[in-house]
Protein backbone atom coordinates (compact mmCIF):
# COMPACT_ATOMS: atom_id res chain seq x y z
CA UNK A 1 0.00 0.00 0.00
CA UNK A 2 1.37 3.48 -0.60
CA UNK A 3 1.74 5.70 1.86
CA UNK A 4 -0.86 7.75 2.98
CA UNK A 5 -1.15 11.40 4.47
CA UNK A 6 -3.99 12.81 7.00
CA UNK A 7 -6.41 15.38 6.37
CA UNK A 8 -3.62 18.66 7.57
CA UNK A 9 -6.95 21.16 7.49
CA UNK A 10 -9.00 18.97 10.12
CA UNK A 11 -6.14 17.61 12.21
CA UNK A 12 -5.56 21.74 12.61
CA UNK A 13 -9.35 22.51 12.99
CA UNK A 14 -9.09 20.16 15.86
CA UNK A 15 -6.13 21.56 17.59
CA UNK A 16 -7.06 24.80 17.15
CA UNK A 17 -10.44 23.43 18.75
CA UNK A 18 -9.24 22.20 21.62
CA UNK A 19 -6.96 25.04 22.21
CA UNK A 20 -9.74 27.26 23.25
CA UNK A 21 -10.49 25.15 26.56
CA UNK A 22 -8.59 26.39 28.87
CA UNK A 23 -7.17 29.13 26.19
CA UNK A 24 -4.79 32.11 27.57
CA UNK A 25 -4.38 35.69 26.57
CA UNK A 26 -1.16 35.02 25.50
CA UNK A 27 -2.06 32.52 22.95
CA UNK A 28 -1.24 29.29 25.02
CA UNK A 29 -3.41 26.42 27.04
CA UNK A 30 -3.49 26.27 30.98
CA UNK A 31 -6.14 23.04 31.52
CA UNK A 32 -4.63 21.07 34.51
CA UNK A 33 -5.36 17.56 35.04
CA UNK A 34 -8.85 16.52 36.49
CA UNK A 35 -9.90 20.33 36.79
CA UNK A 36 -13.51 21.44 35.13
CA UNK A 37 -11.42 22.39 31.83
CA UNK A 38 -10.10 19.04 31.84
CA UNK A 39 -13.63 17.92 32.01
CA UNK A 40 -14.83 20.27 29.10
CA UNK A 41 -11.21 18.71 26.74
CA UNK A 42 -12.24 15.20 27.69
CA UNK A 43 -15.98 15.28 26.96
CA UNK A 44 -14.53 17.20 23.40
CA UNK A 45 -11.93 14.77 22.98
CA UNK A 46 -14.82 11.39 23.58
CA UNK A 47 -17.56 13.36 21.20
CA UNK A 48 -15.11 13.32 18.62
CA UNK A 49 -13.88 9.73 19.08
CA UNK A 50 -17.62 8.81 19.30
CA UNK A 51 -18.11 10.41 15.59
CA UNK A 52 -15.47 8.76 14.19
CA UNK A 53 -16.85 5.45 15.29
CA UNK A 54 -15.23 4.45 18.32
CA UNK A 55 -16.23 2.67 21.49
CA UNK A 56 -14.98 4.45 24.46
CA UNK A 57 -14.34 3.01 28.15
CA UNK A 58 -12.52 5.44 30.62
CA UNK A 59 -10.72 3.40 33.31
CA UNK A 60 -10.25 3.69 37.42
CA UNK A 61 -7.37 6.43 37.13
CA UNK A 62 -9.47 8.19 34.45
CA UNK A 63 -7.63 6.96 31.54
CA UNK A 64 -10.31 7.28 28.21
CA UNK A 65 -10.08 4.35 25.59
CA UNK A 66 -11.68 4.61 22.30
CA UNK A 67 -11.18 1.36 20.00
CA UNK A 68 -11.76 1.13 16.17
CA UNK A 69 -12.80 -2.72 15.63
CA UNK A 70 -9.95 -4.41 14.06
CA UNK A 71 -10.83 -7.41 11.89
CA UNK A 72 -10.05 -9.73 15.06
CA UNK A 73 -10.96 -8.36 17.94
CA UNK A 74 -8.87 -11.21 19.70
CA UNK A 75 -6.21 -9.92 18.71
CA UNK A 76 -4.43 -6.89 20.83
CA UNK A 77 -4.76 -3.39 19.77
CA UNK A 78 -2.62 -1.06 18.44
CA UNK A 79 -1.97 1.97 20.05
CA UNK A 80 -1.57 5.79 20.43
CA UNK A 81 -1.95 8.62 22.38
CA UNK A 82 -0.96 11.21 24.88
CA UNK A 83 -2.60 13.65 27.11
CA UNK A 84 -4.89 16.36 27.15
CA UNK A 85 -3.75 18.01 30.49
CA UNK A 86 -1.12 21.29 29.87
CA UNK A 87 1.14 22.78 32.68
CA UNK A 88 -0.31 26.03 33.94
CA UNK A 89 1.34 28.15 31.35
CA UNK A 90 1.34 25.35 28.90
CA UNK A 91 1.00 25.58 25.09
CA UNK A 92 -1.58 24.52 22.61
CA UNK A 93 0.54 21.10 21.07
CA UNK A 94 2.31 19.44 24.40
CA UNK A 95 0.12 16.30 24.51
CA UNK A 96 -2.53 17.77 22.64
CA UNK A 97 -1.29 16.76 19.53
CA UNK A 98 -0.13 13.02 20.04
CA UNK A 99 -3.90 12.52 20.72
CA UNK A 100 -5.50 14.70 18.13
CA UNK A 101 -3.16 13.01 15.71
CA UNK A 102 -4.10 9.73 16.93
CA UNK A 103 -7.83 10.71 16.35
CA UNK A 104 -6.96 11.98 12.81
CA UNK A 105 -5.15 8.61 12.37
CA UNK A 106 -8.53 6.74 12.56
CA UNK A 107 -10.15 9.28 10.50
CA UNK A 108 -8.21 9.10 7.84
CA UNK A 109 -8.60 5.27 8.31
CA UNK A 110 -12.26 5.93 7.86
CA UNK A 111 -11.96 8.70 5.17
CA UNK A 112 -10.18 5.44 3.20
CA UNK A 113 -12.16 2.51 4.37
CA UNK A 114 -9.43 0.65 5.45
CA UNK A 115 -9.81 -2.49 8.02
CA UNK A 116 -7.47 -3.90 9.77
CA UNK A 117 -6.53 -6.83 11.11
CA UNK A 118 -5.89 -5.58 14.75
CA UNK A 119 -8.00 -3.05 16.68
CA UNK A 120 -6.90 0.39 17.27
CA UNK A 121 -7.07 1.82 20.53
CA UNK A 122 -6.32 5.58 21.26
CA UNK A 123 -5.71 6.82 24.96
CA UNK A 124 -6.00 9.70 26.68
CA UNK A 125 -3.93 9.36 29.58
CA UNK A 126 -4.18 11.27 33.02
CA UNK A 127 -2.15 13.84 34.11
CA UNK A 128 0.86 13.07 32.16
CA UNK A 129 2.28 16.52 33.41
CA UNK A 130 2.56 16.08 37.30
CA UNK A 131 1.78 20.03 37.50
CA UNK A 132 -1.30 20.03 39.52
CA UNK A 133 -0.59 16.43 41.30
CA UNK A 134 2.53 15.03 40.98
CA UNK A 135 4.94 13.24 39.85
CA UNK A 136 4.07 13.32 36.48
CA UNK A 137 2.52 10.26 33.94
CA UNK A 138 0.36 8.96 36.59
CA UNK A 139 -2.23 7.17 34.45
CA UNK A 140 0.05 5.46 32.42
CA UNK A 141 2.27 4.61 34.92
CA UNK A 142 -0.34 2.90 37.19
CA UNK A 143 -1.45 0.81 33.87
CA UNK A 144 2.52 -0.10 33.29
CA UNK A 145 2.52 -1.22 37.08
CA UNK A 146 5.07 1.65 38.28
CA UNK A 147 2.30 3.17 40.30
CA UNK A 148 -0.47 1.62 42.83
CA UNK A 149 -3.58 2.37 41.89
CA UNK A 150 -4.50 3.90 45.70
CA UNK A 151 -1.73 6.21 45.89
CA UNK A 152 -2.21 7.61 42.35
CA UNK A 153 -5.66 8.16 43.48
CA UNK A 154 -4.74 9.51 46.91
CA UNK A 155 -2.29 11.94 45.43
CA UNK A 156 -3.28 15.65 46.71
CA UNK A 157 -2.62 19.24 45.06
CA UNK A 158 -1.60 21.99 46.89
CA UNK A 159 -4.77 22.60 48.05
CA UNK A 160 -4.96 19.58 49.51
CA UNK A 161 -7.38 17.83 46.70
CA UNK A 162 -7.34 14.29 46.50
CA UNK A 163 -6.71 13.11 42.59
CA UNK A 164 -9.50 10.13 43.09
CA UNK A 165 -12.25 13.44 44.54
CA UNK A 166 -11.31 15.39 41.63
CA UNK A 167 -11.97 12.53 38.84
CA UNK A 168 -14.90 11.19 40.63
CA UNK A 169 -16.34 14.95 40.34
CA UNK A 170 -15.43 15.77 37.14
CA UNK A 171 -17.08 12.50 36.06
CA UNK A 172 -14.00 10.61 35.00
CA UNK A 173 -13.52 7.84 37.63
CA UNK A 174 -14.41 5.25 35.52
CA UNK A 175 -15.04 1.53 35.60
CA UNK A 176 -12.59 -0.20 33.88
CA UNK A 177 -9.75 -2.41 35.41
CA UNK A 178 -5.77 -0.52 35.02
CA UNK A 179 -4.73 -3.98 34.82
CA UNK A 180 -4.52 -6.23 32.04
CA UNK A 181 -4.19 -3.65 29.00
CA UNK A 182 -2.26 -5.21 25.96
CA UNK A 183 -0.99 -3.54 23.02
CA UNK A 184 0.69 -5.27 19.79
CA UNK A 185 2.67 -2.17 19.35
CA UNK A 186 1.95 1.88 20.89
CA UNK A 187 3.28 4.85 18.98
CA UNK A 188 2.98 8.39 20.58
CA UNK A 189 3.59 11.63 18.59
CA UNK A 190 4.14 14.24 20.12
CA UNK A 191 6.28 18.06 19.25
CA UNK A 192 10.00 17.36 20.38
CA UNK A 193 9.82 20.27 23.11
CA UNK A 194 13.61 20.98 22.22
CA UNK A 195 15.38 22.48 19.94
CA UNK A 196 17.50 19.43 17.77
CA UNK A 197 15.31 19.31 14.87
CA UNK A 198 15.18 22.51 13.84
CA UNK A 199 18.67 22.64 14.41
CA UNK A 200 19.30 20.29 12.08
CA UNK A 201 16.53 20.92 9.94
CA UNK A 202 15.01 17.49 9.83
CA UNK A 203 10.62 17.44 9.75
CA UNK A 204 10.79 13.81 11.87
CA UNK A 205 12.45 12.79 14.83
CA UNK A 206 12.14 8.68 15.16
CA UNK A 207 12.39 8.45 18.74
CA UNK A 208 14.72 5.78 20.04
CA UNK A 209 14.04 6.26 23.54
CA UNK A 210 13.79 8.90 26.93
CA UNK A 211 16.15 10.26 29.37
CA UNK A 212 15.77 9.20 33.10
CA UNK A 213 14.58 11.16 35.41
CA UNK A 214 14.68 11.82 39.37
CA UNK A 215 12.27 14.17 41.21
CA UNK A 216 12.74 15.00 44.96
CA UNK A 217 11.09 17.38 47.56
CA UNK A 218 13.17 19.43 49.79
CA UNK A 219 12.06 20.85 52.90
CA UNK A 220 14.71 23.47 54.18
CA UNK A 221 14.06 24.68 57.91
CA UNK A 222 15.68 27.72 58.92
CA UNK A 223 14.71 30.08 61.68
CA UNK A 224 12.29 33.17 60.86
CA UNK A 225 13.30 36.31 63.02
CA UNK A 226 12.79 39.44 62.85
CA UNK A 227 14.44 41.90 59.22
CA UNK A 228 15.41 44.45 60.79
CA UNK A 229 16.98 43.24 64.61
CA UNK A 230 18.47 40.23 63.78
CA UNK A 231 22.10 40.75 62.66
CA UNK A 232 23.22 39.09 59.91
CA UNK A 233 25.61 36.63 61.61
CA UNK A 234 22.86 35.62 63.50
CA UNK A 235 20.40 34.56 60.95
CA UNK A 236 19.52 30.97 60.11
CA UNK A 237 17.67 31.95 56.46
CA UNK A 238 16.00 29.36 54.93
CA UNK A 239 15.56 31.01 51.40
CA UNK A 240 19.19 31.53 51.20
CA UNK A 241 20.37 28.47 52.16
CA UNK A 242 17.88 26.78 49.29
CA UNK A 243 19.62 29.39 46.60
CA UNK A 244 22.65 28.04 47.22
CA UNK A 245 20.95 24.75 46.80
CA UNK A 246 19.09 26.07 43.04
CA UNK A 247 22.85 27.23 42.35
CA UNK A 248 24.13 23.59 43.38
CA UNK A 249 21.72 22.13 41.28
CA UNK A 250 22.50 24.08 38.39
CA UNK A 251 26.23 23.67 38.64
CA UNK A 252 25.86 19.41 39.05
CA UNK A 253 23.61 19.27 35.38
CA UNK A 254 26.36 21.61 33.69
CA UNK A 255 29.19 18.96 35.46
CA UNK A 256 26.98 16.34 33.87
CA UNK A 257 26.41 16.99 30.06
CA UNK A 258 23.77 16.82 28.56
CA UNK A 259 21.95 16.58 32.24
CA UNK A 260 19.46 18.66 33.14
CA UNK A 261 18.83 20.27 36.53
CA UNK A 262 15.71 22.10 37.81
CA UNK A 263 13.82 23.94 40.32
CA UNK A 264 10.31 24.96 38.84
CA UNK A 265 8.57 24.92 42.72
CA UNK A 266 9.27 26.92 45.48
CA UNK A 267 7.40 27.96 48.55
CA UNK A 268 8.54 30.60 50.87
CA UNK A 269 7.27 30.58 54.63
CA UNK A 270 5.60 32.73 55.77
CA UNK A 271 6.49 35.13 52.72
CA UNK A 272 6.68 38.04 54.84
CA UNK A 273 8.80 40.99 53.54
CA UNK A 274 10.35 41.80 57.06
CA UNK A 275 10.33 38.01 58.25
CA UNK A 276 13.82 36.16 57.73
CA UNK A 277 12.33 32.87 55.91
CA UNK A 278 11.58 29.94 58.71
CA UNK A 279 11.13 27.36 55.99
CA UNK A 280 11.37 26.84 52.06
CA UNK A 281 9.61 23.92 50.13
CA UNK A 282 11.16 22.87 46.65
CA UNK A 283 10.70 20.22 43.93
CA UNK A 284 13.85 19.55 41.99
CA UNK A 285 14.17 17.57 38.52
CA UNK A 286 17.14 15.85 37.07
CA UNK A 287 17.65 14.08 34.05
CA UNK A 288 20.36 12.01 31.91
CA UNK A 289 19.69 10.14 29.14
CA UNK A 290 22.55 7.91 31.30
CA UNK A 291 22.03 6.02 34.47
CA UNK A 292 24.96 6.11 35.49
CA UNK A 293 25.14 9.83 35.01
CA UNK A 294 22.04 10.16 36.65
CA UNK A 295 22.88 8.04 39.71
CA UNK A 296 26.56 10.59 39.83
CA UNK A 297 23.99 13.72 39.59
CA UNK A 298 22.18 12.29 42.59
CA UNK A 299 24.86 12.01 44.74
CA UNK A 300 26.18 15.13 43.73
CA UNK A 301 22.82 16.74 45.04
CA UNK A 302 23.01 14.28 47.95
CA UNK A 303 26.91 15.73 49.06
CA UNK A 304 25.46 19.46 48.28
CA UNK A 305 23.14 19.07 50.73
CA UNK A 306 25.44 17.84 53.23
CA UNK A 307 27.60 21.11 53.19
CA UNK A 308 24.92 23.42 52.47
CA UNK A 309 23.11 21.96 55.95
CA UNK A 310 26.94 22.59 57.62
CA UNK A 311 26.09 26.30 57.37
CA UNK A 312 22.77 26.52 59.09
CA UNK A 313 18.99 24.93 58.18
CA UNK A 314 18.10 21.60 58.31
CA UNK A 315 17.27 19.55 54.69
CA UNK A 316 14.75 17.34 54.09
CA UNK A 317 15.39 15.56 51.15
CA UNK A 318 12.79 13.54 49.50
CA UNK A 319 13.10 11.70 46.40
CA UNK A 320 10.20 10.62 45.34
CA UNK A 321 9.95 9.72 42.09
CA UNK A 322 12.77 7.98 39.69
CA UNK A 323 12.78 6.61 36.66
CA UNK A 324 16.04 5.07 34.66
CA UNK A 325 16.60 5.94 30.81
CA UNK A 326 13.93 3.86 28.68
CA UNK A 327 14.53 2.44 25.26
CA UNK A 328 12.17 1.39 22.58
CA UNK A 329 11.28 -1.28 20.40
CA UNK A 330 13.34 -1.66 18.14
CA UNK A 331 10.46 -3.12 15.32
CA UNK A 332 8.61 0.12 16.55
CA UNK A 333 11.44 2.28 15.83
CA UNK A 334 11.25 0.74 12.37
CA UNK A 335 8.03 1.06 11.23
CA UNK A 336 8.39 4.95 12.44
CA UNK A 337 11.31 5.41 10.38
CA UNK A 338 9.59 3.88 7.50
CA UNK A 339 7.00 5.54 7.39
CA UNK A 340 9.17 8.44 7.52
CA UNK A 341 10.88 7.13 4.14
CA UNK A 342 8.10 6.45 2.60
CA UNK A 343 6.61 10.01 3.10
CA UNK A 344 9.96 11.07 2.24
CA UNK A 345 10.41 13.14 4.91
CA UNK A 346 13.96 14.07 6.06
CA UNK A 347 14.54 12.42 9.44
CA UNK A 348 17.30 11.76 12.27
CA UNK A 349 16.84 9.81 15.36
CA UNK A 350 16.49 11.43 18.69
CA UNK A 351 16.17 10.77 22.36
CA UNK A 352 13.00 12.31 24.46
CA UNK A 353 14.13 14.63 26.79
CA UNK A 354 10.68 15.40 28.41
CA UNK A 355 8.55 12.28 29.86
CA UNK A 356 5.80 10.74 27.94
CA UNK A 357 2.97 8.32 28.53
CA UNK A 358 5.11 6.06 25.89
CA UNK A 359 7.78 5.80 28.34
CA UNK A 360 5.79 3.88 30.98
CA UNK A 361 3.51 2.03 27.97
CA UNK A 362 6.78 0.77 26.91
CA UNK A 363 7.23 -1.67 30.22
CA UNK A 364 4.63 -3.62 28.77
CA UNK A 365 4.20 -3.23 25.44
CA UNK A 366 6.28 -2.83 22.12
CA UNK A 367 6.38 1.29 21.51
CA UNK A 368 8.08 4.17 20.52
CA UNK A 369 7.22 7.58 19.39
CA UNK A 370 7.25 10.49 16.71
CA UNK A 371 8.96 13.85 17.32
CA UNK A 372 8.12 16.79 14.84
CA UNK A 373 9.73 20.08 15.46
CA UNK A 374 8.37 22.86 17.56
CA UNK A 375 9.61 27.24 17.40
CA UNK A 376 12.73 27.74 18.82
CA UNK A 377 12.41 24.62 20.62
CA UNK A 378 10.32 26.11 23.13
CA UNK A 379 7.36 24.11 25.19
CA UNK A 380 5.91 24.27 28.71
CA UNK A 381 5.43 28.01 28.07
CA UNK A 382 2.45 30.21 26.44
CA UNK A 383 4.32 30.59 23.00
CA UNK A 384 4.95 26.99 22.15
CA UNK A 385 4.26 27.05 18.42
CA UNK A 386 4.74 24.46 15.46
CA UNK A 387 3.30 24.41 12.01
CA UNK A 388 0.28 23.16 10.35
CA UNK A 389 2.81 21.33 8.25
CA UNK A 390 4.64 19.87 10.74
CA UNK A 391 1.46 18.68 12.57
CA UNK A 392 0.67 17.01 9.41
CA UNK A 393 4.07 15.43 8.90
CA UNK A 394 4.18 13.58 12.16
CA UNK A 395 0.75 12.23 12.04
CA UNK A 396 1.29 11.25 8.39
CA UNK A 397 3.94 8.87 10.14
CA UNK A 398 1.77 8.15 12.77
CA UNK A 399 -0.84 6.74 11.23
CA UNK A 400 1.32 4.60 8.50
CA UNK A 401 3.57 3.05 11.19
CA UNK A 402 0.26 2.15 13.08
CA UNK A 403 -1.24 0.46 9.55
CA UNK A 404 2.13 -1.18 9.47
CA UNK A 405 1.56 -3.16 12.81
CA UNK A 406 -1.99 -3.44 12.46
CA UNK A 407 -1.74 -4.98 9.51
CA UNK A 408 -4.17 -3.72 6.70
CA UNK A 409 -6.94 -6.26 5.38
C1 LIG B 1 6.66 15.94 32.10
O1 LIG B 1 5.95 15.53 31.29
C2 LIG B 1 7.99 16.40 31.91
O2 LIG B 1 8.73 15.81 31.12
O3 LIG B 1 8.34 17.41 32.53
MN1 LIG C 1 3.56 16.10 26.80
MN1 LIG D 1 4.51 18.70 29.15
MN1 LIG E 1 5.79 15.39 29.24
Amino acid sequence: MEALKVNSDRLWDSLMEMAKIGGTEKGGCCRLAATDLDKQGRELYIKWAEEAGCTVKVDAVGNIMCTRPGEDMSLPPVGSGSHLDTQPTGGKFDGVYGVLAALEAVRTMNDNDIKTKHPIEISVWTNEEGSRFAPAMMGSGVVSGRFSLEEILDSKDVDGLRLGDELARIGFAGDEPVTGRKFHAFFETHIEQGPYLEAEEKQVGVVTGGQGQRWYNAVLTGRESHAGTTPMHLRNDALIASSKLVLKVEEIAKAHPPGCGTVGFMQVMPNSRNTIPGEISMSIDLRHPIDEELSAMDADLKAAIKEIEESGPNIELDPFWYYEPIHFNQDCIAAVRKATQDLGYSHMDIIAGAGHDACYVSDFAPTSMVFTPCLNGISHNEIESTTQEECEGGCSVLLNAMLTMAEVV
